[in-house]
């Protein structure tokens, strides 16, 4: 769908017609993406980050978090777990860790496509050449949220990053054959209206086939420890408004959207969104993965998880999607 730059502030500020925004998008989901929702087990292995993100809890400066890298053989058999509980897609992602060699990654991902299971890389920005690596040996989606598209802001909160590698990186992937997810934070210090609007059409334009959109959150080991987080509502709407730019993407509901408000994830599903990315790396190494404060599910086995999301799930009249999970656009018909 085609909206205008002013149209899409008009549907962001709107917050006494929300509910009508939610059940467009929901609606559009429907008809467009049906009413399975895609589990992707994420596994965070590895919380070294060579990056400073203002907003980040694993920043570099963060001195007071435990620091941990999973083995090849450690993060293979999280998979492991997850696949035999029945997830589909497992997504691996860390810090930008330059603790890894291309080598011992391209080792992972085969042994993890051997299960049989979709797998997702988010490991941030790398050289084209690993990205063509990891593609080889079989990834099949990448994701990297561009953050914002406000160049000022973007610069300001990520010291030593450029926005423009960013987008570049994107790029690549793009170009390589991955399914790209990108994204947004919303609710950050001195990001307008006018600017989440832009960043909603950067990613229609740019053609992803994914979009995570959240809330940020203010953490307290960050230079933002003062400001104020984001909200639920504005995220949800920003979240709604992408559902009608890009009706057949997927679209999760976000974990820190569920660490704002119990339930947060549910009101996501019945906004827009499709998927949801629960956490299966173990509680222990959980616990540190902290890029916010009170992340949902922290203390929540994986099996405890799965049964809990499928009750919610099946509350509101979806189910669980059996196959991958891709971007339908991309997906064979059976
Ligand atoms: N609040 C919310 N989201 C965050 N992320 C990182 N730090 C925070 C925070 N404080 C998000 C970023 C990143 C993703 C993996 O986590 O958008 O791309
Ligand atoms: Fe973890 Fe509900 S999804 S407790």
């Amino acid at each position: 769908m085609k909206l205008t730059k002013q149209k899409i502030v008009e549907l962001l500020e709107n917050s006494d017609n929300q509910d009508d925004l939610f059940h467009r998008a929901d609606l559009i989901r429907k008809k467009n993406v049906g009413d399975s929702v895609f589990l992707r087990g994420l596994i965070e292995f590895s919380n070294f980050c060579r990056n400073s993100c203002f907003y980040c809890g694993i920043r570099r400066e963060n001195a007071q978090i435990k620091r941990y890298r999973l083995t090849p053989d450690e993060i293979i058999s999280l998979a492991r777990g997850a696949v035999q509980l029945g997830f589909k897609t497992i997504v691996l992602q860390s810090g930008e860790d330059v603790g890894y060699s291309c080598d011992d990654l391209c080792r992972v991902i085969e042994e993890i496509k051997k299960m049989d299971v979709a797998l997702t890389l988010s490991i941030g920005e790398r050289e084209y050449e690993e990205y063509a690596a990891f593609k080889n040996c079989g990834a099949d989606r990448y994701l990297m949220r561009i953050e914002t598209t406000d160049k000022k802001l973007y610069h300001q909160l990520h010291p030593k990053m450029s926005w423009q590698h960013r987008y570049e990186c994107l790029m690549m992937i793009k170009e390589l054959g991955y399914e790209l997810g990108s994204g947004i934070l919303v609710g950050l210090p001195n990001q307008s209206l006018e600017s989440i609007a832009d960043d909603l059409l950067f990613l229609q334009k740019i053609g992803i086939d994914m979009a995570g959109i959240g809330p940020f959150i203010a953490h307290p080991n960050t230079p933002l420890k003062n400001c104020l987080s984001g909200t639920l509502d504005l995220s949800l709407r920003a979240m709604s408004v992408i559902r009608l730019l890009m009706p057949d993407i997927n679209i999760p509901a976000t974990t820190a959207m569920e660490t704002l408000e119990k339930k947060g994830r549910i009101r996501a599903l019945k906004a827009g969104a499709n998927v949801v990315m629960p956490n299966v790396t173990d509680s222990l190494h959980r616990s540190f993965y902290e890029l916010y404060p009170n992340k949902a599910c922290l203390n929540d086995g994986v099996a405890h998880c799965y049964a809990c999301l499928n009750l919610q799930i099946q509350s509101i009249g979806r189910k669980i999607g059996t196959g991958y999970g891709s971007h339908v656009k991309n997906s064979v018909k059976k």
